[in-house]
Parts: structure tokens; sequence; C-alpha cells
């Protein structure tokens, strides 16, 4: 007896609906501070002692886990799905997609994950990992002013895909009303729109990521900060500029911009209000934080957090827990995984 193609398709379905079903999983709670106290002792030192010893060596790791932290959050709720790997299951996980180009510090989560595994198997997720671990970058990175507690109970979950976070992410060439409306599909305002994009104070960007940058017109880009982007971009394939200019090698800004060498920083990627200042300044590297000057409301905002750094500093920090409780799709199940990069059963 030959079976159609839909038969054999739906069978398909229907074993992979009774495999998931037998895979361990739950469904996650209500997020508490303080959920690993009693579970996992000493568990958020062990964290912060393992960031604060990776930004000594290279502060920008901190960069790479506020980023992984809002592109872990925003594509399926913060449930670890940025962080798997390609498999035989899922050959095209969230890594894969072009919005995610830059991603960093998934060995050191792994790191860190491998180094509570040891202390407490199976207790704490890795989703769990990353909002600590971004939370003490960016207090590091803020020399103490970004401050907050984590509420934790986050479960990681089983699925992560490419096109999900395509299509998800903002991007970098969108303009105002667009990303207003991808924020608030997430149910974030435009004040906390313009707040989160105050990260752009830190980090790095690929070129290929502001190409449209290198030939907008003076109302849009500093024409000598453009020089200084045409200057950096075609030396090697696709090459990274600091976001902010005044991370940038003091010959290069010396160069092209000599009226702003007194601000480069001996240590650079450090979380302020300088990114509000460079908006209005007109030397940032994305049209998206640029197009943010082209919204009134926006506006107002950059201007407010350029004249208040401290407020900022409380907002970002408000605006972080913010996007780290956003959840799982309703009815979704996971898992604590043993490893951060794959999850600990096969799906099929
Ligand atoms: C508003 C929409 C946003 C857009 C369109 C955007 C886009 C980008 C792009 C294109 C890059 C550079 C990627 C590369 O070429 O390697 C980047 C870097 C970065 N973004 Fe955003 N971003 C946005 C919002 C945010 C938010 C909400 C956060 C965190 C709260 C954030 C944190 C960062 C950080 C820290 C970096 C530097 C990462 C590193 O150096 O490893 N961004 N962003």
């Amino acid at each position: 007896m030959k079976l159609s193609a839909a038969v054999l398709l739906a069978l398909v379905a229907v074993q992979a609906a009774v495999l998931l079903a037998a895979v361990p999983s739950a469904q996650a709670g209500e997020l508490q501070v303080g959920y690993y106290n009693k579970k996992c002792k000493g568990l958020e030192n062990v964290v912060k002692w393992n960031v604060i010893k990776a930004l000594k060596a290279n502060r920008r790791t901190g960069a790479a886990l506020i980023r992984l932290l809002f592109h872990d959050c925003f594509v399926r709720g913060c449930d670890g799905s940025v962080l798997l790997d390609a498999s035989y299951d899922n050959p095209h996980p969230e890594k894969e997609a072009p919005v995610n180009i830059g991603l960093a510090a998934f060995d050191l989560l792994e790191e860190i994950k491998a180094a509570v595994e040891k202390r407490c198997p199976g207790v704490v997720s890795c989703s769990d990992l990353l909002i600590y671990a971004a939370r003490d970058a960016a207090s590091i990175l803020s020399n103490g002013h970004v401050h907050f507690d984590v509420p934790a109970g986050r479960l990681d979950g089983f699925v992560s895909k490419a096109e999900e976070a395509q299509a998800e992410l903002p991007d970098s060439a969108h303009d105002a009303q667009k990303l207003i409306d991808n924020f608030a599909r997430k149910n974030f305002t435009v004040e906390e729109l313009v707040i989160l994009s105050g990260a752009h104070s830190i980090g790095q960007g690929h070129c290929s990521s502001f190409t449209g940058r290198l030939s907008e017109p003076a109302n849009q880009i500093t024409p000598a900060y453009r020089n200084l982007l045409n200057y950096k971009c075609p030396q090697g394939s696709n090459p990274t500029v600091d976001n902010n200019v005044r991370d940038e090698d003091y010959d290069v800004v010396a160069r092209f911009m000599p009226g702003f060498v007194s601000r480069v920083r001996k240590i650079p990627d450090f979380l302020d209000n300088s990114y509000y200042h460079n908006n209005l300044a007109k030397i940032v590297t994305f049209h998206s934080d640029w197009t943010l000057l082209t919204h009134k409301e926006a506006f107002g905002h950059v201007k407010e957090y350029a004249e208040n750094g401290t407020l900022w500093d409380e907002d970002f920090a408000e605006s972080l827990v913010k996007l780290s409780e956003l959840p799982m799709p309703a009815g979704s199940k996971g898992e604590i995984r043993k490893k951060c990069s794959v999850i600990n059963h096969r799906l099929y």
C-alpha cells in the first residue's frame, strides 16, 4: 500500500509531537529576585567574578553581552534561543540571521554555564545566566551607575529560527516609524526605544551595517565623521568601527575630527549618555540612530537624555529589566540546558 505525501507528513508531525511530549520540560513560573538564593548559593557571585575577569581582558565583551540580552529577549522572549548552535534537527538557528551579525560572548556564557553546572547541576537556566551577565557588564561598563536586581526563574527554550530573528529584530537601515512600530509590537514605548538605543555608546558595528551612512547628506551625518567612516571601511573585508567616536584610534580622530581629540578615551566602551550628545552632533554610526532625530517625541527624549545622564542611567536600568521580562510565547515549554548552545535531547 502506498501512503500519500500528506499522510506521511501528518504521521511525522504526530511522531514529533509525541517525542516532544516525552522530552522532560516545564513551563516557567513567576520571575523572582533572589530566585536562586536557596537553589544555588553564591550563583550571582560566580557570574560576576567571570564577567569581571572577561571584561578586564576585553571591555568589548560587555557590549556583546548587553546586545545578546536584547537579541535573545526580542525573539520568543528571554529563553536563550539566541545561544543555540546549528544542529541536524535545526540547521538555521537565530545566530545565522543576517541581523545577528557580530553577536559575540557565546564562549564566555558557556564558561559561566560550565562553572555553574559544577556547583549546582541542572538548576540554573542559560537564559537567566545571560541576564545576570549582561546586568554585571552594564554595571562594570558604567562604573556602577547602571545597576538593577534581576528577577529570575526563566527556562531555556527548544526553538530557535533564523527567519524569526530576522523578522522580529529591528534593522539599522529602518526609519523612525518602523523602529517605533517594531518596539511597539513588544509593548515598548517611543521613550523606551530612545532609552535603549543609548546602548550604542559602547561596542562596535560592521561597515555593512551602515553602508547607507557613507553617502548620506550633511544634514544627516557630519561630513568629517562620514569621511572618517569612509576611510576606515575600505580597510579589510567588512571591518568593524567603534560605535562611539571617542573610542576610535587617536590618530584617526586627529586626522578627520581634530576638534574631537580631547574626548578620545584611553579606556573604551564606557556606558553613559554620550550617545545622545553624539546623536545631536550627527556622529552616530547607524541610520536607525540618526532617524530618532526626525520624530518629534523621540527627538525630545534624545535632548532630555543628553541633558540628564543620571536620569538615563536609571531609565536604562529599568528598560533593561523590562526587556529581560519578555516572556516566551504563551504555552511554551522549556528546560534547564546542560550546555547553552544545545538543547538537552534531540527533538525528533
Ligand atoms: C533600536 C534598534 C536597534 C538597531 C537597529 C540596532 C542595530 C545594531 C547594529 C547593526 C549593531 C552592529 C552589528 C554589527 O554590525 O556587528 C549593533 C550593535 C550593538 N547594539 Fe544595537 N541596535 C538596536 C538597539 C539596541 C538595543 C535595544 C541594545 C541593548 C539594549 C543594543 C545594543 C547594542 C550593542 C551593545 C552593540 C555593540 C555590540 C558589540 O560591540 O558586540 N542595540 N546594534
